[in-house]
């Protein structure tokens, strides 16, 4: 029988320095987050009369429009797909929630037009895809999420280069902690580009600051050097608090996290709402766990 259901899958992500300022051509750290999976299934039915979607009521028009774009990009008929999506990936978090629906959706289209029997996919190919998809969420994404999704691999990226995967380095203990509040990506982006644009200098400095803290933070991740790694994310995110992206509220998980024992913390993502990011001593994990619920966190995952 020939198959009418193709699926794709993709993991989230956590940027561990550089968010926003890689936007702007400065490089950014990120890791997938394989704990994390969103899943694409596509019924393909030339009965079907019209466009089903079945997903998370707040994201059904963004969804149904990335749809239509590879229905026309693929040569299909948008109208006779039923498009499924499951996920674990928490929405609007900073988690790579909008890469993980891209590149899964990319893939399982990929598997439609595929020859049957055929299983390779074509990772460029999944990755510029998923990048449309990416500006249609955000408009003018800088590409680190899809690709680091795409991959599965820490990566060093910058802005319309190929990335510079990191080999090796032993996993260290990272935490993810929700604040609860949902803010769009496109909005946080837009206000840090109104920032660059009303403090071209003081923006310049920044964007020096970072390619050294991410250089050094690289090195850190290389060596699973803890210590080192805590403080580059803390200054970084000092930086993000510069270009006003950080809040009340993720100013004190930061806090919570370092009071009680995170070797560093910073938001992670686009900010605003969102979550932070600690990287911590194994042993610490309960005790800053703790703290961060305590200080408001919403919940609070390891990563
Ligand atoms: O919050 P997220 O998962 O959408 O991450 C956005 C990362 C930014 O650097 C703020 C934007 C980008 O395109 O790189």
């Amino acid at each position: 029988m020939v198959d009418t259901i193709f699926v794709g899958r993709a993991c989230g992500k956590a940027i561990l320095l550089g968010e926003h300022f890689v936007v702007h051509g400065a490089p950014a750290l990120a890791i997938p987050l394989r704990g994390l999976v969103t899943v694409v299934s596509i019924e393909v039915r030339p009965d079907t009369a019209g466009l089903v979607m079945d997903t998370d009521p707040a994201v059904v028009s963004a969804a149904s429009e990335a749809v239509r774009l590879l229905a026309d990009r693929f040569g299909l008929d948008g109208d006779s797909l039923t498009v499924r999506v499951e996920s674990s990936v928490p929405l609007g978090c900073g988690l790579g929630s909008s890469a993980a629906f891209a590149v899964a959706i990319v893939r399982a289209f990929q598997r439609i037009v595929a020859h049957p029997g055929t299983c390779q996919l074509d990772v460029e190919l999944t990755n510029a895809t998923a990048l449309d998809l990416e500006r249609l969420a955000h408009g003018n994404p800088s590409g680190v999420d899809n690709t680091v999704v795409c991959y599965e691999r820490p990566l060093v990226f910058r802005r319309d280069q190929p990335p510079q995967f990191i080999e090796g380095g032993s996993p260290l203990a990272f935490l993810v902690a929700d604040s609860g509040i949902r803010y769009s990506t496109a909005r946080a982006v837009a206000a840090v580009g109104e920032f660059a644009n009303g403090n071209p200098v003081v923006f310049r400095e920044i964007l020096n600051q970072v390619e050294g803290v991410v250089r050094l933070g690289m090195a850190a991740y290389l060596r699973a050097d803890g210590t080192e790694l805590g403080e580059v994310m803390t200054a970084n995110h000092e930086l993000l608090q510069k270009v006003g992206v950080s809040s009340t509220l993720l100013d004190r998980l930061v806090r919570a996290a370092l009071g009680a024992g995170a070797w560093g913390a910073k938001l992670t993502g686009a900010g605003v709402g969102g979550s932070i990011l600690a990287v911590l001593p194994p042993e610490n994990i309960q005790v800053v766990t703790k703290a961060l619920v305590d200080a408001g966190a919403l919940r609070v995952l390891n990563a």
